[in-house]
């Protein structure tokens, strides 16, 4: 469904008056191929390169190099050369529902805003398009004249969704999406993610920086170091036999949250305040 080839991308970094630009190297060369319905999960640290990768591969940005093949055919992702329809095609979700979301408009708006751009489409039938919308992802009709500020951080995230989903895309970009919220919540909206995955037969690439949460939803794994890609393969590969340094330093310094660590930790930290008493 998704492939990309080389794809890089630098900026220009104005340093002052009297030096030069400096080029910052974002991605290095990055390459990929995913098939319709799976899941690529991308990880690295912060400044790695992964929210550049997924402007590239949502148009928001342009690559300064590299080929990006949706459907078999070239993109041309030059200002004014991306059709309509390659751009409904690939949608994003970012981080932060907080900010992803228009204060001013009620929710009902929100998903029916980007139907506009059917002109045929009339307003009755943009309203039951949203609301059906908000029921699959676990909301419902009485939520479409309520503004975001009124939900909570995992309904506007759901919300986020839902309007990521309204022009029926085949590819949803997340970006960081269940960083910001509790870890209950979190679980909730990964498996609406995995039930959404299947019904609409979506393909996701999904960003995140938690081991935990990839090991969940990802069939395949990147690893991204730098910019550039260190290590790719399917999940159970990438886990069970990580080849480059950096992949297995990241797996280290991960905490294993199962409950006979945690357990441990806490009775240790216990019986040390007792020492210490
Ligand atoms: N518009 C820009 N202009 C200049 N430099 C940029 C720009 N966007 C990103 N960069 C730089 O490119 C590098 C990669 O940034 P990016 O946001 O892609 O990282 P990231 O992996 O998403 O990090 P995080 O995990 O913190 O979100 C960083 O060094 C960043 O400073
Ligand atoms: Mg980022």
């Amino acid at each position: 469904m998704l492939e990309i080839r080389d794809v890089k991308r630098d900026y220009r970094v104005p340093q002052g008056l009297f030096k030069s630009d400096k080029i910052v190297h974002a991605v290095k060369g990055v390459s990929f191929a995913l098939e319709a319905g799976k899941t690529l999960a991308i990880v690295g640290e912060s400044g790695c390169g992964k929210s550049t990768l997924a402007r590239i591969l949502t148009f928001i940005d342009e690559p300064t190099s590299g080929d990006i093949i949706i459907d078999g055919a070239k993109v041309d992702t030059r200002p004014g050369h991306l059709t309509s329809e390659m751009r409904q095609k690939v949608q994003i979700v970012f981080q932060n529902p907080y900010g992803s979301l228009n204060p001013r408009q009620k929710v009902g708006d929100v998903l029916g805003e980007p139907l506009l751009i059917n002109t045929k489409m009339t307003a009755a039938e943009r309203r039951e398009k949203a609301t059906e919308m908000l029921v699959k992802v676990g909301l419902g009709p009485e939520h479409y004249n309520r503004y975001p500020h009124m939900f909570s951080g995992g309904q506007r995230q759901r919300i986020a969704i839902a309007r990521a989903l309204m022009l029926n895309p085949k590819l949803l970009v997340l970006d960081e999406p269940v960083s910001a919220l509790d870890l209950s919540v979190q679980a909730q909206v990964l498996n609406l993610l995995t039930d959404l995955q299947e019904e609409f037969g979506l393909t996701y690439v999904f960003i995140s920086h938690d081991l935990s949460v990839v090991r969940h939803i990802a069939d395949e794994v990147m690893v991204m170091y730098f910019g550039e890609a260190v290590e790719y393969g399917s999940r159970d590969r990438v886990f069970a036999d990580p080849q480059h340094d950096y992949t297995r330093s990241l797996f280290a310094a991960t905490p294993r949250a199962d409950v006979e660590t945690i357990r441990a930790r806490l009775a240790k930290r216990r019986s040390a305040t007792f020492e210490r008493a």
